[in-house]
């Protein structure tokens, strides 16, 4: 694999490749890589001629310092990780390299932002649309790669991508668990034993709403789902919410169908999110 941390050097290979005609698929990340971020990667490579990943942790994304100063950086691991999967190139830029102290970033993410993530993270798709509209305009990838689990981001960057009439197909990845149902995400390493085993809530949560949803009224399947996470100690439930899939509209009809269930919580110190479709 061949590893880039600086732009113009990056660039020069993306020359040289896009001279050969090789189509290319982006898999951008913040490393802390597991397996969901592998399904990714081996998507793009069978669907790409050359695979490039980046790992980067947007400092513009975190609305806490705490947050951004504990998120893992296992850089070492990660690289490795790539490697045997058989990514061909990684681009590790540090800070400096993609922002000057005095930028400023003005695109309107719109409604969306406010909304369930954005509420509880002010800033964080101002954040995520400045750092990937930055990777889109250093890498011409014919085909970008998200993993369902962030589901408003990728809404977001959709529409990112449909504002500034980007070339690049976005392709959303499904949700990678583990045995029990828990997502995979970069936090759970933060997840004492016992805080693992209540954080099972989250996806449990949501089975149950999926199972439930075409037979129960939704006030009553979120108000189930809500006393669920109530007297758990060091669990915060922070919205369980069913939203139509495309534009996150709240959804009232019962049965309405194109529906998805999105949850976040916090388990201890670390905040977790899911999402499962319910159609
Ligand atoms: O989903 C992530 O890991 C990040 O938000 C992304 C898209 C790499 C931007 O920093």
């Amino acid at each position: 694999m061949e590893i880039f941390t600086t732009k113009i050097a990056l660039n020069q290979r993306l020359l040289k490749l896009l001279n050969e005609q090789k189509t290319i698929g982006l898999v951008p990340t913040m490393g802390a890589l597991h397996a969901g971020h592998l399904s990714l990667i081996k998507k793009s490579k069978n669907d790409n001629d050359i695979t490039i990943a980046t790992i980067f942790v947007n400092p513009t994304q975190f609305n806490k310092p705490s947050d951004l100063l504990k998120y893992p950086r296992p850089t070492q691991a990660d690289v490795s990780i790539l490697e045997n999967v058989g990514c061909d190139i990684l681009f590790l830029p540090a800070e400096t390299e993609m922002y000057s102290s005095t930028e400023t970033w003005h695109y309107n993410v719109g409604a969306i932002a406010n909304e369930l993530e954005g509420a509880h993270r002010p800033g964080h798709f101002k954040g995520v649309t400045q750092i990937v509209y930055k990777l889109f305009s250093l890498i011409p990838a014919d085909r970008a790669y998200f993993g369902q689990k962030d589901f408003q981001q990728f809404l977001v960057i959709k529409q990112l991508v449909a504002y500034f009439k980007l070339g690049v197909e976005l392709l959303c990845c499904p949700i990678i668990r583990e045995t029990d149902g828990l997502a995979l995400s970069s936090r759970n390493i933060h997840l004492s034993e016992t805080q693992r085993k209540k954080a099972l809530l989250l996806s449990a949560t949501l089975n149950n709403i999926k199972n439930n949803y075409t037979t129960l009224p939704l006030a009553d399947l979120l108000q189930k789902a809500k006393t669920a996470f109530k007297g758990i100690s060091d669990v915060k439930l922070d919205y369980i919410e069913i939203r139509d899939k495309d534009t996150l509209a709240p959804i009232v009809q019962y049965k309405t169908p194109n529906a998805v269930a999105l949850i976040a919580a916090e388990v201890g110190d670390t905040r977790l999110i899911d999402n499962m479709m319910l159609d």
